[in-house]
């Protein structure tokens, strides 16, 4: 028997997505943010992946930028970072979130690139748990310390001790 799943589009971002991911003002801060994501995907450093519905619309996502080798990361290589990956409550625990994982699995081996890394809130440990299970590992603590310009143009600073993770795709 076929799942909603099955019937969930996962697609690159468009720039009309763009309203619609700040969830109905839950985050409307990160409006330049997101622009910014979008250019990074005409700039072939972000790949951005939207999962939608017929008749519904977008119900999850996660970005992908690609990040060229780094001493703290990964000091010979290129390497993936996750970030803004949510899926709305509603559509929570039925296996799409795990779908997205596997998408950014096969976009990274699809770009030769072998690890990806997230920042997991410490708070959040079901989502670590989660993670685990996906075959991430904590590497090392981090203050989750940055800086962005919200949509009114103040400079907003977020502080979210987090686990750095490390996946490395075989
Ligand atoms: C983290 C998040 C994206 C996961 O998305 P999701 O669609 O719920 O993920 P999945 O359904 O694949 O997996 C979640 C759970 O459902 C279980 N599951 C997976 N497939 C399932 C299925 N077919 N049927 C029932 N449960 C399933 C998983 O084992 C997992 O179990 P857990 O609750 O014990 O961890 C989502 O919870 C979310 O948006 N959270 C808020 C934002 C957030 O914390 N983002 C991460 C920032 S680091």
């Amino acid at each position: 028997m076929g799942s909603w799943l099955d019937s969930v589009n996962i697609r690159l971002m468009r720039e009309s997505d763009l309203p619609i991911i700040e969830w109905d003002g839950e985050y409307t801060r990160y409006r330049k943010v997101y622009r910014e994501v979008y250019r990074g995907l005409l700039a072939g450093r972000a790949i951005p992946w939207i999962a939608e519905v017929n008749h519904i619309g977008i119900i999850g996502q996660i970005f992908l930028t690609e990040k060229n080798p780094h001493p703290d990361y990964c000091p010979d290589q290129s390497y993936m970072f996750i970030s803004s990956f949510r899926v709305k409550p509603l559509y929570r625990n039925q296996g799409l979130g795990t779908l997205l994982l596997k998408i950014c699995d096969i976009t990274s081996s699809d770009r030769n690139i072998r690890s990806i890394f997230l920042n997991c809130a410490k708070t959040n440990r079901r989502c670590k748990k989660f993670y685990e299970r996906d075959g991430f590992s904590a590497i090392r603590e981090d203050p989750g310390k940055w800086t962005y310009i919200d949509h009114q143009g103040n400079i907003r600073e977020e502080n979210e001790p987090a686990w750095l993770m490390k996946k490395t795709i075989v």
